[in-house]
């Protein structure tokens, strides 16, 4: 299902995904998604803030039922994190059409800008400022590991940066969000379901920690010379994982920059980056407090718990299940539906099962038939919420 896409941004070596936000290859998918949107006479436009949206009808004359997800990944991703949510998308179109449904609401399709966060380090970028989640003098200033803003790449990609921002005109078109996403963990695959549908969003963040120490010799400096941050920097991240342990998160060191780099010198500054997450927002907090004691320690994202609104929740399970309801399952893996929530945008989500749970790596999988069961269920889901 995703075959027209596999060889956007795809390293070859890894069978890993780099598709970070205003690359080669997402300009490259954006003109795929262009290319979707017209091929099915949908008309079609990019936001202020870079995001994309394909419609069918005119979504200024009665709010439409929106669907779709993102089409960049996490350095090395998986194949299906975001595009099978906007592939699907097209493909859910594509069956109303074939069944003769008339849409009584304008349907969307849209791809958010930046939802992973890989290159300038804040997450759901384009879904954030789109609600005004994040201030533009912010983001703007964000940069990336070149030392480039998030002005500078807009800019260079043909953008206007100083018109990004909260845009009420845009948001009014959305009545309602369902995004289809790769299940991240194994709930489906305990019971036995394709498809399931998400109740939560986990409260999480990043957080940057720098170690600061003195460059020197690694041969010929004595031990009790040297003032080496990558000590402190190893004692963060052990605290960290039995700090998670201890009160039942999870936290994760997954980026460290390492300055100046050599094997045979003491670096002279650690940077690194903590994720941390947990179904209590206190609990991830004061993991974060303790962590951060007497330590520089700056937060580059947060993103309060989401629970998606109950109605549209459930009324989402009883029509994706088909005979049972499809169950309903928290996550611990943030997307645009929790940030378009969290602005009073009725949201949900639709999961589609993974055999091994793995996402955030080239090895996530979803099975064919499953993906196929992901787009039934989101076309009914459609066909029903755009009466
Ligand atoms: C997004 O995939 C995230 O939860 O990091
Ligand atoms: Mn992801
Ligand atoms: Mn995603």
């Amino acid at each position: 299902m995703l075959e027209p896409l596999a060889r956007i941004g795809r390293d070859p070596a890894t069978g890993g995904y780099v598709r970070d936000a205003w690359s080669e290859a997402d300009m490259e998918l954006r003109e795929w998604f262009a290319g979707e949107a017209a091929r099915r006479g949908l008309d079609v436009r990019e936001d202020r803030n870079g995001n994309l949206w394909a419609w069918w009808g005119d979504p200024t004359a009665r709010p439409g039922v929106v669907t779709g997800s993102h089409l960049d990944s996490v350095r090395q991703g998986g194949a299906y994190d975001g595009p099978l949510g906007v592939v699907s998308a097209f493909a859910a179109l594509d069956r109303l059409k074939n069944r003769g449904v008339t849409p009584g609401r304008p349907v969307g399709v849209v791809c958010f800008t930046d939802e992973e966060g890989a290159r300038f380090g804040v997450p759901c970028m384009g879904s954030r400022l789109l609600t005004g989640a994040i201030k533009p003098d912010r983001a703007l200033a964000l940069t990336d590991d070149d030392g480039d803003t998030l002005a500078d790449v807009m800019a260079r990609a043909g953008r206007k940066p100083y018109a990004i921002g909260r845009d009420d005109e845009t948001l009014a078109t959305v009545g309602t969000f369902v995004e289809l996403h790769v299940e991240q963990g194994r709930a489906l695959v305990d019971q036995e379901r394709p498809v399931g549908v998400a109740s939560a969003i986990w409260p999480h963040g990043r957080w940057r920690f720098d170690f600061r120490g003195r460059a020197d010799h690694a041969g010929t400096t004595r031990l009790a010379d040297r003032d080496d941050p990558m000590l402190p920097f190893a004692r963060m991240v052990l605290a960290a994982r039995a700090g998670a342990a201890r009160r039942g998160v999870v936290a994760t060191v997954g980026k460290v920059h390492v300055s100046p780099g050599n094997a045979n010198a003491i670096p002279g500054r650690v940077s690194a980056w903590l994720d941390a997450r947990g179904a209590d927002e206190c609990d991830v907090r004061q993991l974060v407090a303790e962590l951060a004691e007497g330590l520089d320690v700056k937060e580059e994202s947060w993103t309060a718990v989401v629970d998606f609104d109950a109605a549209l929740r459930d009324r989402l399970a009883r029509v994706a299940g088909g005979d049972t309801p499809a169950p309903i399952l928290p996550t611990g893996a943030g997307h645009d539906a929790g940030i378009m929530a969290a602005a009073g945008v009725p949201a949900g989500m639709l999961f589609v099962r993974n055999p091994t749970g793995v996402s955030h790596s080239p090895d996530e999988h979803a099975e064919q038939a499953d993906c196929e069961a992901g787009v039934v269920a989101l076309a009914d889901v459609l066909e029903d919420l755009c009466r």
